[in-house]
C-alpha cells in the first residue's frame, strides 16, 4: 500500500517545512486537491502553487483534479510539475480522449468516480487509466467522515479490472481514510490511500505513516 497525504490538510503558511517533514518521514507521494467551486463548491489552488512546490521536492506529485473539463488545464498542471493527473469521469464527456491526452504528455492518468457513479464507467476506459479513484466522500472537502459503501465497491471494482483482464491498473481511495479503516480498504483492494485530515493532525509523520503501514499489512 502506497499512502499518500493529502495537502489540503497541511499547515499552509509553512508548506515547503510541511513537504520537507513528508519526505523525511518516508512519504512517497503527495495528493494535490485541486477544487474549481463548480464542480465541487470549494476552491483550492492551481499551477503555481505546484509549481511552487515542485522546486522544493522530490515527492511523486498525484494531482486530482476536481475541475469541469479538465481537459483545458493538462499543459498547465503538466507543466506545473504533475507526475499524474485523475479527472473525474463526471466532469468529461470525453474521458477516453482526455485519459489519452495525459499519457501524451508523458504523465501517469487516472480516472476518479463520484461515491454515486457506478463502477460501470470503468470497463471501456481500463485500458486508458493507471488508476482508478475512488471517492469515499462527496468530492469537495477534507475532514468528511468514510462513506461504508465504498467497500462494496472497492470489491467490485477489484473484480471487474480483473475479469477484464486489467488488474494492472492501480485503485485509490480518497475520503475519510484513517488507521481504523485501513485494514479493510486493502483487504478489498485499495492500492493507494489518500489521507487528508486523519494524516496531517498527527505528528510525527514518521510515526503516523507507521501507523499506517502497520494497519495496511494486518489487512493484506
Ligand atoms: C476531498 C479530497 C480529499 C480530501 C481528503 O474532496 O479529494 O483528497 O482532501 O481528506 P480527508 O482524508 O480528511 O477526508
Ligand atoms: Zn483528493
Amino acid at each position: 500500500m502506497i499512502l499518500a497525504p493529502s495537502l489540503l490538510s497541511a499547515d499552509f503558511s509553512r508548506l515547503a517545512e510541511e513537504l520537507a517533514e513528508l519526505e523525511n518521514a518516508g512519504v512517497t507521494w503527495l495528493h494535490l486537491d485541486i477544487m474549481d467551486g463548480v464542480f465541487v463548491p470549494n476552491i483550492t489552488f492551481g499551477p503555481p502553487l505546484i509549481k511552487a512546490l515542485r522546486s522544493r521536492s522530490k515527492l511523486f506529485f498525484d494531482v486530482h483534479l476536481m475541475i469541469e473539463e479538465p481537459a483545458r488545464h493538462l499543459l498547465a498542471f503538466r507543466d506545473a510539475g504533475a507526475d499524474m493527473i485523475v479527472i473525474h469521469a463526471e466532469t468529461d464527456r470525453h474521458a477516453r480522449r482526455t485519459l489519452a491526452e495525459i499519457r501524451a504528455l508523458d504523465l501517469k492518468a487516472g480516472l476518479a468516480l463520484n461515491p454515486g457513479t457506478d463502477i460501470s464507467a470503468v470497463r471501456w476506459l481500463a485500458r486508458d487509466m493507471d488508476m482508478l479513484l475512488l471517492m469515499s466522500v462527496n468530492p469537495g472537502f477534507s475532514g468528511q467522515k468514510f462513506l461504508p459503501e465504498t467497500f462494496a465497491k472497492l470489491r467490485a471494482a477489484k473484480k471487474l479490472l480483473t475479469d477484464i483482464g486489467a488488474s494492472d491498473v492501480t485503485i485509490q481511495v480518497d475520503g475519510g481514510v484513517c488507521p481504523e479503516n485501513t485494514a479493510e480498504l486493502v483487504a478489498a483492494g485499495a492500492d493507494v490511500l489518500v489521507s487528508g485530515s486523519s494524516f496531517f493532525g498527527h505528528k510525527p509523520y514518521a510515526t503516523r505513516l507507521k501507523t499506517f503501514m502497520l494497519a495496511a499489512k494486518s489487512g493484506q
